[in-house]
């Protein structure tokens, strides 16, 4: 049996539902952390099989396009409707009033000459509760837990681009601090939650490995290797709001995850096609004995 994912939050995550908060009493709702109140929130949800999605009803991602380097292929996934519509509008409405800063706040030294951006502060009461609508999403999806394979997700932030902002290239920090915990990540895999309607602005395609284009309908997330060199361009009309995180993973070698994640999928394949032929048991068997050797813990 496979683990369920940890969710990192500081302190007071968790406590109250979000989105019965008018917008006016969650600014004042003292949400600091609160000592005695555990810093990981271990997600109860635990996983009988990694074959997950071959029970989800509705079709939750594709590809966006597979690429070959050194003779595997990377990872960029495209999950649709990680979102529903409500926590969307949730989102929404919220970024719509909240209260950005300069981006540059969290770059490394190197990144932030490239950026030139907005994000919600890294502590605010906004970035952890919309943070955890997110994680609620990506804890039911079958797709993501497949493709990612978390041991813990960076709690979320939000960041924003209007005409004239840009991120130019960059990879992102190996290492990332926990809000301002001692606990550290490390990034094995990005992710992008696009928030804005593709139509609402031009420009702010994320280009990963000056190869990928991508610019997804709002609620969508795309996935990939946090080796990547990525950039996003400048937006020229409208903004552009994202929800952004990174994974570490429990399969560190991104060439070890997607021969994983591709086999998964191929035994979903096979389940739907052959679900009798006793060959899915043997092959099952693999990937489990696979992830057993290739996971660290
Ligand atoms: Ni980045």
């Amino acid at each position: 049996m496979v683990k369920g994912c940890e969710m990192l939050f500081r302190a007071a995550a968790g406590t109250q539902a979000f989105r019965g908060l008018a917008p006016k009493r969650r600014a004042t709702a003292d949400r600091g952390p609160q000592p005695g109140r555990p810093l990981l929130v271990r997600h109860r949800q635990h996983l009988t099989n990694l074959v997950y999605y071959a029970t989800f009803r509705e079709p939750v991602g594709r590809f966006v396009a597979p690429k070959l380097k050194n003779g595997f292929s990377d990872m960029l996934i495209h999950i649709a409707n990680v979102l529903t519509a409500e926590e969307l509008a949730t989102c929404r409405a919220h970024l719509a009033e909240a209260s950005w800063t300069d981006g540059r706040a969290t770059a490394g030294q190197q990144s932030a000459k490239v950026k030139a951006n907005l994000q919600l502060a890294e502590d605010s009461a906004e970035a952890r509760d919309l943070g955890q609508i997110v994680v609620r999403a990506l804890e039911r999806n079958p797709f993501f837990m497949a493709a990612a394979l978390p041991r813990h997700v960076f709690p979320p932030n939000f960041n924003r681009y209007e005409p004239g902002m840009t991120y130019g290239a960059h990879v992102d920090n190996a290492i990332r601090q926990v809000g301002r915990s001692p606990l550290r990540l490390r990034t094995d895999v990005s992710a992008t939650l696009f928030l804005s309607d593709p139509a609402d602005y031009d420009g702010g395609e994320l280009i990963i490995d000056g190869a990928q284009s991508v610019k997804l309908p709002a609620g969508d997330l795309v996935v990939y290797a946090a080796t990547s060199l990525h950039r996003v361009a400048p937006v020229t009309r409208g903004a552009r709001n994202a929800a952004f995180f990174w994974v570490q993973s429990m399969v560190k070698d991104e060439s070890e995850r997607a021969l994983l994640f591709e086999l998964d999928r191929s035994i979903v394949e096979l389940n739907r096609s052959l679900p009798d032929n006793p060959a899915l048991v043997r092959l099952t068997a693999c990937y489990h004995n696979l992830l057993r050797r290739w996971a660290d813990m």
